[in-house]
C-alpha cells in the first residue's frame, strides 16, 4: 500500500515508518523536520520537507503520491510551549491536522490512522482509564488531541473519512530526544550516560504507564488493517480509539530504580518543587486494544530500557566521534 507517514522524522514516527517499510508498504514522509531528524527516516522511504499547515503543498504531495493511508504523527509535542503558546500549539496540531483530513478525503484514502495521547486526554486517573473514561485535558496541547478526535467523527460523518485514533501513554525508546521536553526515560539515561545527577520533580511517586516505541509501532501495523475492514460507523469517537500501553503503572522513583540497575547513578536523585499541573496519576486500560486489534505489548520494561540505554550510549559514541 501507499502510505504517507506524518512526522516520520521523528521518534515513533520513523518507528512506524521502519514497520511499514518491513511490512513491504511503499511509505512517503512528510516532515517539516523541526524536531525530527532525516537520519531516522529509513533509507526505503521518500522523505518530503513540508509543514502539515503549507496546504499547496500538502494537496501537491498527495496529488503526486496518490496514498491509500494517511498516518499522522507530525506534531508540536512540548506541552510546555503549548501552554506558553497556546495559539501555534493548536495551528499546527489542530489546523494542520484538519488540513491532512481534507486531504485525505480528496484523495479517497482508505484510512486515517491519528496519533492521539491517553497521557494529555484523561487527566488524573487513579483507576486504568478506558476509552470512554470522562476527557478532562489540562494542557492546550491535550485538548488539541481531543479536538482533533472529534473532528476525526465529524469527518467519518460528515465525508466517510474512516480513521483510528491511537491514544498512547508514555512512549519510550530509541531515537527519543534527550534534549527534548518529552521523554523522562531519554532524559535520565542522558543524565546517567553523562555522569549527571538526576531530578526528579516533585515526590517521584507519580506514576505513569511506559510502552516501548517498537510495540507502538507494532500498534499502527494492526490498526492499519483495523481500519480497512472496519465499516466506518463509529457513534463517537471513543468507539474509534484504542489506548496502547503497557497497562502497568511505574512511579518515577521505581523508573529510576530499575535504570540504575542498568547504569548506575555516580548520586541519589536530587527532588525538586513539584511542577504546576503535572499528574499524579496516568494509567490506561488496554483491554479494547487487545481485544479489537490483538494488541498486546512484547517488550517488558527491563529489556526496553536496556535497548534504549545501549542506542543512546551508541549515539552518543558517534555524535562525539563526529565532533573530535
Ligand atoms: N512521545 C510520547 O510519549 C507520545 C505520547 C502520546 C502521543 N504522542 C504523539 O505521537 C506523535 C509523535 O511524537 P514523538 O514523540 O515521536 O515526537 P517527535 O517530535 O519526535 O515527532 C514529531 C515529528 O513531527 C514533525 N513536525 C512537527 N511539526 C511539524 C509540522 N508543522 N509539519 C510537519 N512536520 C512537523 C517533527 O519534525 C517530528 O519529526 C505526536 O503526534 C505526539 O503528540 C507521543
Amino acid at each position: 500500500m501507499r502510505i504517507i507517514v506524518t512526522g516520520g522524522a521523528g521518534f515513533i514516527g520513523s518507528h512506524v515508518v521502519d514497520a511499514c517499510v518491513a511490512a513491504g508498504h511503499e511509505v512517503l514522509v512528510m516532515d517539516d523536520l523541526s524536531t525530527g531528524n532525516a537520519e531516522n527516516v529509513n533509507r526505503k522511504a521518500r522523505l518530503e520537507r513540508i509543514d502539515i499547515r503549507d496546504a499547496q503543498g500538502v494537496e501537491k504531495v498527495f496529488a503526486s503520491f496518490r496514498p491509500q493511508i494517511v498516518d499522522h504523527h507530525a506534531a508540536q509535542i512540548d506541552i510546555r510551549r503549548s501552554v506558553a503558546d497556546p495559539v501555534f500549539d493548536a495551528e499546527v496540531n489542530v489546523l494542520g491536522s484538519i488540513s491532512l483530513m481534507r486531504q485525505a478525503v480528496q484523495s479517497h484514502v482508505l484510512g486515517f490512522i491519528f496519533a492521539s495521547s491517553g497521557g494529555a486526554i484523561y487527566g488524573e486517573t487513579p483507576h486504568p482509564a478506558v476509552e470512554t473514561a470522562a476527557k478532562a485535558p489540562i494542557s492546550p496541547y491535550g485538548a488539541a488531541k481531543a479536538s482533533v478526535e472529534n473532528y476525526l467523527f465529524a469527518y467519518q460523518k460528515t465525508f466517510g473519512l474512516k480513521s483510528v485514533i491511537l491514544r498512547y501513554a508514555n512512549v519510550y525508546g530509541p531515537r527519543q530526544d534527550p534534549a527534548g521536553e518529552a521523554g523522562v526515560v531519554s532524559i535520565f539515561t542522558g543524565a546517567l550516560i553523562a555522569g549527571r545527577g538526576v531530578t526528579i520533580f516533585g515526590s517521584g511517586e507519580q506514576v505513569r504507564d511506559y510502552v516501548f516505541v517498537k510495540d507502538v509501532a507494532r500498534a499502527n501495523m494492526l490498526a492499519l488493517d483495523y481500519v480497512q475492514s472496519s465499516v466506518g460507523n463509529a457513534n463517537n469517537p471513543d468507539e474509534m480509539a484504542f489506548n496502547i500501553a503497557s497497562g502497568v503503572a511505574t512511579s518515577v522513583n521505581e523508573l529510576f530504580n530499575e535504570m540504575t540497575k542498568i547504569i548506575p547513578a555516580m548520586s541519589k536523585p536530587i527532588h525538586a518543587e513539584a511542577r504546576p499541573g503535572e499528574l499524579m496519576e496516568s494509567r490506561l486500560d488496554v483491554t479494547r486494544a487487545r481485544d479489537v486489534l490483538s494488541f498486546s505489548p512484547q517488550v517488558n520494561f527491563p529489556d526496553g530500557l536496556l535497548q534504549t540505554i545501549t542506542w543512546q550510549k551508541n549515539a552518543k559514541g558517534a555524535s562525539e566521534k563526529r565532533v573530535h
